[in-house]
């Protein structure tokens, strides 16, 4: 089972959108997949639930956390949903060494049954994103592009609690960051300019695709996500020309992430070198 975290420190830019995406992708390529859903807010599990396509544990997420050994549906497509108990855990400071160990027993007790493994997580660099990122063979930040959210890169990578170098340094050196994906992107000059700031800055950590250089997976912004997201409709699925225009241009970043993810092959062989000056050192070590 190969492990994918969903991970930003900024709200609202993407995340849960895009791992219920990929839950629904890798179910579409014939892969096992359990959705875990670390953010109480339950955006992830809100979609998945509709959709009934998942078998939904009645254990709760923060039990992955607290409890060993907990049991899930013997189901392809498993859903652990969010609840309230995970916005409690970060106060319980005593606890937190157990927190991380108990979710990584767990992961591994799943690793024969499943294939893919999805943590959506909440946009606090609490004890929930570090337990996941310990044991998470990859992650991948969706991100907007605006002035905001590129100043925010830094604290991604270099965030003394939560940042990827971090992590693979310190804590779990098979982490790799599949790497930064813009999204909700849309062709005004305002974007078109921060797209290009994006790519000065930190090209190594873009998802690359396609033969031609400098061609970076993104994802535009489409009203039909949002409401695939709101309903619990799988995007492809849905009616509308609108979402099926939307869905192809969407596929190309599924399928460079998914490809990441099933070959265990980085999409980046460059480390996070500086680049006009930004001060970023290799990802891992
Ligand atoms: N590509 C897109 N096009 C249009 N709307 C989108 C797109 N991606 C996400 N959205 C919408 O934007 C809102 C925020 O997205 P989402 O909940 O996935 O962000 P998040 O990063 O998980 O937020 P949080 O940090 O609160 O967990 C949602 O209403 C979602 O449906
Ligand atoms: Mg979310």
């Amino acid at each position: 089972m190969k492990t994918l975290v969903l991970a930003n420190q900024k709200g609202g830019v993407g995340k849960s959108a895009v791992a219920t995406l990929l839950a629904h992708y890798f179910r579409k390529l014939g892969c096992r997949v359990l959705a875990i859903d670390l953010d109480h807010q339950g955006n992830f599990s809100d979609p998945l639930r509709k959709s009934q396509r998942v078998a939904v544990a009645e254990v709760p997420a923060s039990a992955l956390l607290t409890q060993a050994n907990p049991v899930i549906p013997a189901a392809d497509f498993v859903l652990v949903p969010a609840d309230r108990d995970l916005s409690g855990l970060e106060r319980q400071p005593s606890l937190h060494n157990d927190f991380a160990n108990h979710l990584r027993g767990f992961l591994k007790a799943m690793d024969a049954r499943f294939d893919v493994c999805l943590i959506d997580t909440n946009p606090n660099p609490d004890i929930r994103m570090i337990a996941a990122l310990v044991s998470a063979d990859f992650v991948l930040s969706p991100i907007q592009l605006n002035q905001e959210a590129l100043d925010g890169v830094h604290a991604l990578l270099n965030h003394p609690r939560v940042g990827v170098r971090k992590i693979t340094s310190m804590l779990n050196p098979k982490l790799h960051l599949i790497g930064l994906l813009p999204v909700m992107v849309e062709a005004n000059p305002f974007q078109r300019e921060n797209f290009l700031q994006l790519v000065q800055k930190f090209h190594p950590i873009l998802i690359p695709y396609g033969p031609k250089p400098g061609q970076y997976a993104s994802m535009p912004r489409r009203s039909a996500v949002a409401e695939a997201q709101a309903e619990g409709l799988v995007l492809w699925e849905m009616k509308k020309t609108a979402a099926r225009d939307a869905w192809r241009e969407i596929e190309v970043a599924m399928v460079v992430i998914a490809k990441a993810v099933l070959d265990g092959v980085p999409t980046q062989t460059t480390p996070i070198t500086p680049i006009n000056g930004a001060d970023h050192g290799p990802v891992a070590g």
